[in-house]
C-alpha cells in the first residue's frame, strides 16, 4: 500500500521517555512456532506492525484462528492444519515467512513454500536452511519456484551450519521439535531471537538444550501443549532510539530495555562520547554535553554490533565531524540509506561494504526509504537538521517501528503524516 510521506522537522532539542516495543524479528517466528500445538497461545509483546499482519495473513491460510485480547497480546489457535503450501503471494511480502517450511513440515510430514526471492538491498539466500533440512533427513526439492519438504520419519541427525544464520536456525528448530528423533545443530546461531524461539518452544513441552550456545540439541517430543509467553523487548528498535537520542544532541530515557542485548552499540555510542546509564530495563541516553567523534564500526551476528542499526548508525556518523568508517560483511549490499542521505547533503563515500564518511551538518530534503532500517536511518537525519525532510515509503518503517510518528511527538519531534492523520480523524 502507498502511504502518505512523513514529515520530519529536526534542529531541536528531544527529551522524555520511550517504551522500546516488545521484539519484531523474536515475535515473527515465534507466531509461526505456534503451528507446531492444536492447543490455543497467548502471546504477549506483539507489536502491532505491518510485518505481524502479514505473517498472521500467512498463518491463516495454513488453518491458524488469531484474535487479539489486547493491544499487544495475541491468540492464536491451529487445531487442524489446512493447507500445507505457503503460496508465493503471501511469502513474497516477507523474507522472515520462509520458516513456515520447517514448521508444517514437523506438523504434517511434507510442506511446500514458494521462493522468498531477493530483497531490496540484494540476494538473502536460504541455502543453510535447505542444507540443514536435507542433513538431518527431510527430502528438499526445488522447482517451479518452490521448495518442497517431506520426511517419511522423525527428523535425526546433525548438521554444522557454514555461516551463522537466524532465520536457518529458525528452521531447522522448527522443523526438529515433534518426532522421537535427535538433531544436532553445530555453529547454530545464538542470536537472541533464536533464544527467545527456544525458550518458547520449551515452555510449551519441547526438549531443547543448549540456547546461547552454538551447539543446539533438540529432542523430539511427542506433542506441544498450549501456554502463554511474552515475547523479549526489540533490541533494534532500542538501538534506533539510542542513536537517535545521540544525532539529536539530545537525553532520552528508553524503558521496556534489554541492557545486555545492546551492548555493543552501548559501547559504540560511549566510545563516540555520548553517555548511558543503565539501571533495571531501563537506560538514560544523553549526548547533550560532550562533542561526539567520529568511531569505525563493523557489523557482525549477535552478539557484536548488528547490522540491523549499521544504516541509522551511519546516518548520525554523518553529522559527527571527523571521518568514520562503517562496514556491513553481514549484508555487504545494506546501502539503500547512502543515495538518499547524499541528498540531504551527507558526504558518503562507498567502496564494498565499507562507507566512508565525513561527519558535516545535513539538510532538509526530499527522500524515499527504500526498507525498513533504511528508512529509520532517514527518520534520524532528518532530526538533525532543520527544515522539513519528507520521507517517502513510509510503508517500510510500518514494517518494524510500531505508531512510529506518534511517539516520535511524545520525544518532542515534530513527525506528521497529513493525511494518514486526516484519514484516523474521520475513521
Ligand atoms: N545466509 C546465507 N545462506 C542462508 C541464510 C543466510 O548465506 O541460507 C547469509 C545471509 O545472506 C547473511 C547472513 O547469512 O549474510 C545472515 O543472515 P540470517 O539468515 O541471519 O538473516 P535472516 O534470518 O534472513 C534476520 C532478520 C534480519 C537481520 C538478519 C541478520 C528477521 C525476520 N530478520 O534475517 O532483520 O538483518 O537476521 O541479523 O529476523 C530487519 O529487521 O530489518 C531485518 C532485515
Amino acid at each position: 500500500m502507498q502511504l502518505t510521506p512523513l514529515h520530519i522537522r529536526g534542529g531541536r532539542e528531544l527529551s522524555g521517555e520511550i517504551a522500546i516495543q516488545h521484539s519484531k524479528n523474536a515475535a515473527l517466528p515465534i507466531i509461526v512456532a505456534t503451528l507446531l500445538s492444536s492447543e490455543p497461545i497467548t502471546l504477549h509483546g506483539i507489536p502491532r506492525l505491518s510485518d505481524v499482519s502479514t505473517i498472521l495473513e500467512l498463518l491463516n491460510h495454513i488453518g491458524t484462528r488469531h484474535a487479539w485480547n489486547g493491544p499487544n497480546t495475541l491468540t492464536l489457535h491451529t487445531p487442524k492444519i489446512l493447507n500445507t503450501d505457503a503460496p508465493y503471494a503471501l511469502v513474497s511480502k516477507m523474507r522472515a515467512s520462509f520458516i513456515v517450511l520447517g514448521a508444517i513440515l514437523a506438523r504434517m510430514g511434507e510442506a511446500t513454500v514458494s521462493m522468498p526471492g531477493g530483497c531490496a538491498w540484494g540476494p538473502r539466500p536460504v541455502d543453510q536452511h535447505v542444507k540443514a533440512l536435507r542433513a538431518v533427513g527431510a527430502e528438499v526439492t526445488e522447482d517451479d519456484g518452490h521448495f518442497g519438504a517431506k520426511r517419511s520419519g522423525s527428523l535425526n541427525g546433525s548438521y554444522t551450519f557454514e555461516l551463522l544464520t537466524v532465520g536457518g536456525t529458525h528452521n531447522a528448530i522448527l522443523a526438529s521439535v515433534l518426532g522421537d528423533g535427535v538433531v544436532t545443530l553445530e555453529n547454530a546461531s545464538i542470536d537472541t531471537d533464536v533464544v527467545d524461539l527456544i525458550e518458547f518452544l520449551n515452555s510449551l513441552g519441547a526438549d531443547i538444550q543448549g540456547a546461547g550456545s552454538n551447539t543446539l540439541v533438540i529432542r523430539g517430543v511427542p506433542a506441544l501443549r498450549g501456554g502463554e509467553y511474552t515475547v523479549i523487548p526489540d533490541r533494534i528498535e532500542a538501538g534506533t532510539f539510542m542513536i537517535l537520542a545521540a544525532a539529536a544532541r539530545s537525553r532520552l530515557k528508553l524503558t521496556n530495555v534489554r541492557l545486555d542485548h545492546l551492548t555493543a552499540v552501548t559501547a559504540k555510542l560511549r566510545e563516540m562520547g555520548v553517555e548511558i546509564q543503565e539501571e533495571g530495563t531501563s537506560m538514560v541516553v544523553d549526548a547533550r554535553n560532550r562533542e561526539l567523534i567520529p568511531v569505525n564500526v563493523t557489523t557482525q551476528s549477535y552478539p557484536g554490533f548488528p547490522t540491523d542499526v549499521q544504516p541509522q548508525m551511519s546516518a548520525l556518523l554523518a553529522t559527527v565531524p571527523g571521518t568514520s568508517v562503517v562496514q556491513d560483511p553481514v549484508y555487504p549490499d545494506r546501502l539503500t540509506h547512502v543515495a538518499e542521505l547524499h541528498r540531504m547533503g551527507a558526504k558518503i563515500t562507498v567502496s564494498g561494504y565499507t562507507q566512508v564518511i565525513q561527519g558535516a551538518p545535513l539538510q532538509a530534503a526530499q527522500v524515499k526509504a527504500a526498507d525498513l532500517r533504511a528508512g529509520a536511518a532517514l527518520f534520524i537525519a532528518g532530526l538533525t537538521t532543520e527544515g522539513e525532510t519528507v520521507i517517502d515509503g513510509v510503508q517500510y518503517l510500518n514494517r518494524g517501528y510500531e505508531r512510529l510518528a506518534e511517539r516520535l511527538r511524545q520525544i518532542g519531534a515534530y513527525a506528521v503524516q497529513p493525511e494518514a492523520a486526516l484519514a484516523d480523524a474521520m475513521d
